[in-house]
């Protein structure tokens, strides 16, 4: 240690990292499969302005009142007792998260969160090109952007709203802004876009994109049916044809995509299994809603309001107990699609992804 730090302003930091390595991770986030919930998705509204079919029903949802919904700093108090016990990544969802007011505010306090390495968003691209500057002021890292269809028309009819230019620039900026790559999530339903895979993979020729193919899966209200599920194997096969040489790519244990790439392209592209192929097994994931539950499984409709326990005036050590009790309750694995379609669960938006 002496040799490569000077003072104890140095030495702070890699003792904070050497104590990571060989603490046990929180035992309030690992579940009793020992998985460690490192990942935190906190949804910041439920409110969107697209309408995606395969997200919210076409009626609509009914919306949770305002003052039910955690504030910015009910929120931020849970992101750092998260952090805190070991969470180094917040995804922030929604509904669409940029259109919450405060959010450049909620992700430069997160920035300050000492432990938390990865900001990312997910967002669908709508107000992108106004807002890319300040949030990479503000601090996001990572960005992933929904769009499903390369057709202008198209994106009207999957969207129920206009906006497919809109979300082709932000794209644009991102990359230009620096992000690498910039991820974009691409739900293939059959009968509406499962013949634009190859063109999707033709843009990351030249651009530095990672598209992710997901799975359609059902939840509340979207009217889903396996039929219209397009699996990782029948995609992966059809792009197998017009690429024979493409190659898998290394992950990580905890990646949910699978990644594949064709040589020289510049971008890649990847699956995102969860029907065909669940990654419940490294599952590192745990989410809050925008009404403060907390969701230890996106497939299951248990839930624990967290907001409701800070409301009256539950203490940290508390909040923990529960926040664990609630991870170890978690289930080895979802209950397959099948199940799934029949379950009770919110509809996405309400969810956040
Ligand atoms: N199936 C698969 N992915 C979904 N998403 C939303 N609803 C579904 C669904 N039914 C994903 C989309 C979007 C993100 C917010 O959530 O990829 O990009
Ligand atoms: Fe909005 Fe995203 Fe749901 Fe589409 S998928 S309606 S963009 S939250």
């Amino acid at each position: 240690l002496s040799s490569c730090a000077t003072g104890t302003d140095d030495l702070q930091p890699l003792l904070t990292n050497f104590l990571k390595d060989v603490l046990p991770f929180s035992a309030f986030l690992t579940d009793s499969f020992e998985r460690r919930h490192n990942y935190l998705r906190i949804s910041l509204t439920e409110k969107c302005n697209l309408r995606c079919q395969y997200c919210m029903p076409q009626e609509g949802v009914t919306l949770t009142p305002r003052s039910h919904l955690l504030t910015a700093e009910e929120l931020l108090m849970l992101a750092r007792l998260f952090v805190r016990e070991g969470v180094n990544k917040i995804r922030l969802t929604g509904g669409e998260p940029l259109i919450r007011p405060d959010v450049l505010h909620i992700i430069a306090e997160l920035r300050k969160l000492e432990g938390l390495k990865t900001i990312a968003v997910t967002t669908n691209g709508m107000n992108l090109t106004r807002l890319l500057p300040s949030l990479k002021k503000a601090g996001v890292d990572l960005l992933n952007i929904s769009l499903d269809t390369l057709v202008p028309a198209k994106f009207e009819l999957i969207t129920r709203r206009k906006g497919f230019h809109k979300v082709m620039e932000g794209i644009e900026k991102a990359i230009e802004m620096g992000y690498n790559p910039v991820k974009v999530n691409c739900v293939v339903m059959r009968g509406l876009n499962e013949d634009e895979v190859i063109d999707f993979v033709s843009l990351t020729e030249r651009k530095p994109l990672d598209v992710r193919f997901i799975e359609y899966m059902p939840f509340d209200g979207n009217r889903w049916n396996f039929k219209m599920m397009v699996s990782y194997q029948e995609m992966l096969d059809c792009l197998k044809q017009k690429w024979p040489n493409l190659e898998p790519v290394p992950g990580e244990e905890t990646d949910t995509a699978k990644g594949f790439r064709v040589p020289g392209f510049r971008g890649q592209l990847g699956f995102i299994t969860s029907m065909s192929e669940h990654f419940c097994g490294s599952c590192n994931r745990l989410r809050i809603t925008a009404d403060g539950n907390l969701k230890v499984c996106l497939f299951g409709n248990s839930e624990v309001s967290l907001r409701d326990f800070l409301r009256s005036g539950a203490t940290e050590e508390e909040l923990l107990h529960i926040i664990g009790a609630a991870v170890g309750r978690k289930k080895k694995q979802h209950a397959g699609m099948f199940n799934i379609s029949q379950m009770k669960n919110r509809p996405m938006i309400l969810i956040g992804g």
